[in-house]
């Protein structure tokens, strides 16, 4: 999507954008009031932000196995994990909030599709009383991750490499639920849609799911209308970055934009 489309869509969010207390929700003003907006701050969250440092500074080169969407910026095979830190994590504001949801909501099952240089992983990790499950498809990138999970001496992280495609269907299979996934990986309408078909056979009506990257294209903005109107799903949150969704019983069917 070029950058006048873009703008486009983020100003529109930005016009549409409610705070705390547009939100009639009480469901939703609790959980913005309680988990989204109070600032985290907590010592090993810092260890986790010097790695990141670091990978920004990493001059070494890996060649990538790319099995998704690609790269807004650059597709070449061989790779700085500098580059790979810029472009690929998420940022610390929005990896702190599912640490913040983690540390509340205390979800037993944990999936993050895309592991990358395990950044986010490691919120996940730190917040999770249990293991979480980690999945990528390039094995040098998954080796850079395994590097900062030891580094950080994280030990609840099962990696598993691998296409989504086989990866998820065959973790799911093992799974009772799915209480917490984060879908960041393969940014294309017809896998997000298929791996959110896939999740919600294991969701509960407590599940979280969610979507990164909503805006990334018109293939994306598309997938996530349709998980928006989808009959099992019952609150949608849209933070422009990333799309929250929610399985609820008794909540009436609604979406909401807010500013995060
Ligand atoms: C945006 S990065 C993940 C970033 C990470 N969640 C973070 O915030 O630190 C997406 C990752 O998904 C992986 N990926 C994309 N499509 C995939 C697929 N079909 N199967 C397995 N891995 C895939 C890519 O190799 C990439 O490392």
């Amino acid at each position: 999507m070029n950058v006048f489309k873009q703008t486009y869509y983020y100003l529109k969010y930005r016009l549409r954008a409610n705070t705390l207390h547009g939100t009639h929700s009480p469901f939703v003003y609790q959980f913005l009031e309680q988990i989204v907006y109070p600032k985290v701050v907590s010592e090993s969250l810092n260890k986790i932000e010097i790695r990141r440092a670091d990978l920004l500074k990493d001059q070494r080169q890996i060649e990538i196995t790319d099995l998704g969407a690609g790269s807004r910026e650059n597709n070449n095979r061989i790779k700085t994990i500098q580059r790979i830190a810029k472009s690929a994590l998420k940022q610390p504001k929005f990896a702190a909030l599912y640490y913040s949801i983690i540390k509340s909501t205390k979800p037993a099952h944990i999936i993050e599709l895309g592991t990358s240089l395990g950044i986010t992983s490691s919120y996940m990790a730190m917040a999770a009383s249990e293991k979480i499950y980690t999945l990528e498809g390039c094995p040098n990138t998954l080796s850079i991750a395994k590097e900062t999970f030891e580094l950080l001496e994280i030990k609840n992280v099962e990696t598993i490499a691998g296409n989504f495609d086989q990866t998820l269907p065959a973790l799911l299979d093992q799974l009772n639920q799915v209480d917490f996934i984060y879908f960041d990986g393969n940014h294309t309408k017809s896998a997000t849609l298929h791996y959110f078909n896939l999740a919600i056979t294991k969701a509960t009506e407590n599940s979280l799911f969610i979507f990164d990257d909503i805006y990334w294209s018109e293939e994306m903005i598309e997938a996530w209308e349709i998980i928006k109107a989808d009959p099992r799903v019952s609150i949608t949150i849209d933070l422009y970055f990333i799309g929250l969704v929610f399985f609820k019983k008794g909540q009436a069917k609604e979406n909401f934009t807010i500013l995060f």
